[in-house]
Parts: C-alpha cells; sequence; structure tokens
C-alpha cells in the first residue's frame, strides 16, 4: 500500500527528510504551502510565523493533490514554530480529518535544537487520534546533518515499512 509524506517546509529542512522518506520507501510527496507566504528573514519571520503557530492558525492553501483512499499511511512533516507545528500543516490536518480517519498516520518534526514533544500531542489532537503510529524528531537535519538524525530517520522509515506490511 502507499504511503503520503505531507509537509510543509520554509528553509528545507522538512523537505530534505520529506525527501529522504520517499527514497526509502516510495512514497509520494505532497507539499503543501500557504496561499500567503509566511516572511521568511528577520525579526518578521519569527513574530508571524510564531504568533500563527502559537495561536493555531490555520491559513488558506494553496490547491494540492491529495486523495486520502490512495494511501493507508500518511506521515506529516512540519518545521517547530514557537513549540507547536506549522499553521499550514494545521490546516491540512483540519481539512482533511474526516478523510484520515482510520488511517495509520507518523509525524517527523524538525527543531533547531527545542522540544517538539507537545506539537506531536497537539497535532495528535487535531486528527482526534491518541497518538501517531511513529514518530521522529529532528534537528535542522539538512543545516546539521547529524549522524544520528540520519540514524533515526533510517529506523523510521523501517518502521513505515512495517506499518504498511501489516
Ligand atoms: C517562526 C519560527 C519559529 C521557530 N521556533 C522554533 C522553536 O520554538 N524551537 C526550535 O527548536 N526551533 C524553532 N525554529 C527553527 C525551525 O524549527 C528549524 O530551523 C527547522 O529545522 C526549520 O525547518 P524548515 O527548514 O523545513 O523550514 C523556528 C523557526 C521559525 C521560522
Amino acid at each position: 500500500m502507499k504511503i503520503a509524506v505531507v509537509f510543509y517546509s520554509m528553509s528545507g529542512n522538512t523537505e530534505y527528510i520529506a525527501s529522504a522518506v520517499a527514497n526509502e520507501t516510495g512514497a509520494d510527496l505532497i507539499k503543501i504551502e500557504p496561499v500567503v507566504p509566511y516572511p521568511d528573514k528577520g525579526f518578521k519571520m519569527f513574530f508571524h510565523g510564531g504568533r500563527g503557530a502559537i495561536f493555531g492558525e490555520t491559513p488558506k492553501l494553496k490547491e494540492y493533490e491529495f486523495d486520502a483512499q490512495k494511501y493507508d499511511l500518511i506521515v506529516f512533516g512540519t518545521p517547530i514554530w514557537a513549540g507547536n507545528a506549522t499553521p499550514p500543516v494545521h490546516t491540512f490536518m483540519e481539512d482533511n480529518k474526516n478523510a484520515l480517519k482510520g488511517k495509520k498516520t507518523a509525524v517527523f518534526t524538525c527543531s533547531s535544537g527545542g522540544s517538539a514533544e507537545k506539537a506531536v500531542r497537539k497535532m495528535a489532537g487535531y486528527l482526534g487520534i491518541e497518538k501517531f503510529d511513529a514518530v521522529l524528531l529532528t534537528k535542522d537535519p539538512k543545516l546539521k546533518n547529524l549522524p544520528e538524525d540520519r540514524e533515526k530517520t533510517k529506523e523510521f522509515c523501517k518502521s513505515l515499512i512495517m506499518l504498511t506490511d501489516n
């Protein structure tokens, strides 16, 4: 059965893991973007992105192709903004909540070092599930390219393949 990786990435780290997962598992990549982009530099970037994430903003997304029926495992990828998932991923989860019911789900996060556990719990809440079937937490994986993140990503991909095997 097919895997979908649904992700948002501002500066490439999340996209880097999304591509690695697609390469290892044959997953389809679904890159989501808000209609109005978040500023990607300086104070404005932290202010707008941070505020949107803290207040649980759900910005309108550019059109994307996603047919939940094609997949039995959906993997979500998000940067961590102010300790939370990014607003575009929040929007996707809200918009597709019903279609995602009963599906296997996994999540990976990219932060610059801060904790992502709370964000993962909140994302499970957006979907109305207890917890994700697999979780990977990384630290600026493209920028830092840490050996432990490479190892954890491989293990994560193995668990995704196992999830689709049974
Ligand atoms: C608006 C904003 C808020 C952020 N807040 C946090 C944070 O609370 N904790 C953290 O560890 N990193 C934080 N970061 C850093 C990113 O989560 C991290 O660099 C991530 O790897 C970026 O992913 P991307 O390259 O896919 O956009 C923040 C970055 C931005 C732009």
